[in-house]
């Protein structure tokens, strides 16, 4: 595990729709250690469903990805785990098995965050996973199922270490607490506390002053950004300064976010799949607060192709150059 965590680790968390080779590029360059996939369906993948497939998919410059997989069965988890190893090979940084993930249509088959309610087996996919793979083996989980059932986190990431997990990460949020209310980073020391293999925190972190909260709170080995990254690559280069004691770097203009902005859209663009939706979603978080965003907004729901983003890329300039942005 010496690779993945010989030190402090700053890491991008898996965002189905979101955390695709292009904003992994984006925040890599911004001082992200590690960025995984989305995540991936272990069984769309043994149907070798091409949709599912391109979720595989990196940009030349990325160095490695953690890939994220999910589903129930431990010899389809297995399975495809070997695979991806064979089809990556050095730029597979770790294999994450997802128990986190809280949506219905992923709970209802029994996967996600529904393993946390069958710890035995959890232990028999990651046993099978880390019997197939030889890069490092990870579990994302949550704090438990549910406030009325109680924290279940620390027993059964101690079951996950067990069983052979190499790591874990946990948001400190119960599976039927969605995104609502605040990430608990208690859980997160308890079970740094019940472990002996790295812990990864996440939760909440929107800024270096939670990353250092985070670090020095809960004493996790590593600590993994989700929505904080969203319009926000930079999130990266602030948690890092934060965590080293130095002054964190000033936010960025109006300019660099559109030209942050440019660039996403313009690694998307090179994409397979929905390429325009996710340019929408991001085009959007880039450009929240900025002068002329209300009407950006509206221009950029009505984009249908690359020229449309730019001529709206355009005009937020003009904006921002007139207000000296
Ligand atoms: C849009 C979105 C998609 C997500 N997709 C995944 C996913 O595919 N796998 C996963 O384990 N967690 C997923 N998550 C959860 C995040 O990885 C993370 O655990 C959670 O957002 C808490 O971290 P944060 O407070 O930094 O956002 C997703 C979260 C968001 C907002």
């Amino acid at each position: 595990m010496e690779g993945l965590f010989g030190r402090f680790r700053l890491l991008l968390a898996p965002m189905a729709g979101v955390s695709d080779a292009a904003m992994r590029c984006l925040c890599a360059q911004q001082g992200a250690d590690l960025a995984y996939t989305e995540m991936v369906s272990a069984k769309g993948l043994s149907f070798a469903n091409d949709k599912t497939r391109h979720l595989l998919d990196m940009e030349p410059q990325e160095r490695w990805a953690g890939v994220q997989l999910f589903g129930h069965e431990p010899h389809t988890m297995a399975a495809q785990a070997a695979w991806i190893e064979q089809e990556m090979g050095e730029r597979l940084a770790c294999i994450d098995i997802n128990m986190g993930c809280p949506a219905c249509k992923i709970v209802s088959k029994g996967d996600g965050s529904a393993l946390m309610k069958d710890p035995m087996l959890a232990a028999d996919i990651v046993s099978a996973v880390r019997a197939a793979v030889a890069c490092p083996v990870t579990v994302k989980m949550r704090r438990g199922w549910s406030a009325d059932e109680g924290e279940c986190a620390p027993a059964f990431a101690q079951r996950m270490e067990a069983a052979g997990a190499d790591a874990v990460c946990v948001h400190g949020r119960f599976s039927t607490q969605m995104y609502q209310g605040s990430s608990d980073r208690g859980v997160i020391a308890r079970v740094k506390e019940a472990l002996s293999i790295p812990v990864i925190g996440n939760g909440d972190v929107r800024c270096g002053a939670d990353a250092v909260r985070m670090r020095d709170e809960t004493g996790c080995d590593a600590i993994m950004i989700a929505r904080g990254a969203q319009g926000n690559p930079w999130i990266f280069a602030e948690a890092r300064a934060a965590l080293a004691g130095m002054p964190v770097p000033a936010s960025p203009t109006a300019i660099e976010r559109i030209d942050m902005a440019r660039r996403h859209a313009s690694l998307l663009q090179r994409r397979e799949g929905r390429v325009l939706v996710r340019m929408r979603k991001h085009a959007m978080w880039y450009v929240a607060g900025l002068p002329g965003a209300a009407a950006a907004r509206g221009a950029l729901n009505r984009c249908v192709t690359c020229e449309d983003f730019d001529q709206v890329f355009d005009q937020l300039m003009e904006r921002a150059t007139e207000h000296g942005a």
